[in-house]
């Protein structure tokens, strides 16, 4: 069971986290979704709590259980994550390990989608708000803002763009082609990109990755 240690370098910090996938309905019984089990952001939540953070943990339907010792606030869809990551704040920094859908359904229906012989559904969407730039760009901004990149290619160069466009403090970009088994897998491959340049980590656990980023926020918050 992990809880707040009652003395760490975090202690008497209030860190967001956000973490999972987010659920887009179509009809009452189907969604679309990003890939995500919730491991990496379950896993630093659990470095922060490990550090004596108060941790206020949002999440989307993930595979992994949230850590014990979070608030934890349950959603659905990248609607409501917005609303609870507002709802959270302010914090002193905030993680972005969710991997929130880009777009929902704009014309979901609210009974079950029959084959009724009329053709197939056209699914029409609407873009999310972008929870992690509307912090960035928001009054309660956190002091540190940690996003994540994950990419298929250009992995450096485009999670460069993205921490400039976002305007978030870090950015932590790791290559998800699916050839490097990090999706659904334990471990990661990450670059931490931050206005200092890129710092390339080794190949290492995302519980590993959790805690060496969990240590350098608490550097960072000093
Ligand atoms: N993010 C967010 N809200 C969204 C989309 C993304 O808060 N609607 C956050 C993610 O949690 C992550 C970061 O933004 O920390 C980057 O997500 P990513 O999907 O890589 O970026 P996008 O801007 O959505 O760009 P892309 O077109 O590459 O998906
Ligand atoms: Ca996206």
């Amino acid at each position: 069971v992990e809880t707040a240690v009652n003395d760490g370098p975090l202690k008497g910090r209030h860190i967001l986290v956000t973490s999972g996938p987010t659920h887009e309905p179509i009809d009452p019984v189907r969604y679309i979704a990003n890939r995500s089990s919730g491991a990496q952001g379950t896993s630093i939540a659990r470095a922060l709590l490990s550090l004596g953070a108060q941790v206020t943990f949002v999440t989307g339907p993930a595979d992994k259980a949230a850590p014990m010792g979070v608030d934890l606030v349950e959603v659905q869809t990248a609607d409501q994550m917005l609303e609870a990551v507002n709802s959270a704040l302010p914090a002193d920094a905030a993680i972005f390990a969710a991997a929130v859908a880009d777009w929902r359904v704009a014309n979901a229906a609210d009974q079950k989608i029959k084959k009724d012989g009329n053709g197939l559904p056209v699914l029409e969407f609407a873009e999310n708000p972008d929870i992690l730039a509307s912090v960035c760009a928001g009054k309660q901004k956190p002091k540190l803002v940690v996003g994540f990149a994950a990419e298929t290619q250009n992995v450096i160069e485009n999670a460069t763009a993205k921490r400039k466009r976002k305007g978030c403090d870090w950015i932590v970009a790791n290559d998800v082609s699916p050839s490097t088994g990090i999706m659904g897998g334990s471990e990661n491959d990450v670059t931490l990109i931050s206005e200092d340049g890129a710092e390339n980590w080794p190949r290492m656990g995302k519980d590993q990755v959790a805690q060496r980023l969990a240590e350098k926020i608490a550097e960072a918050l000093g």
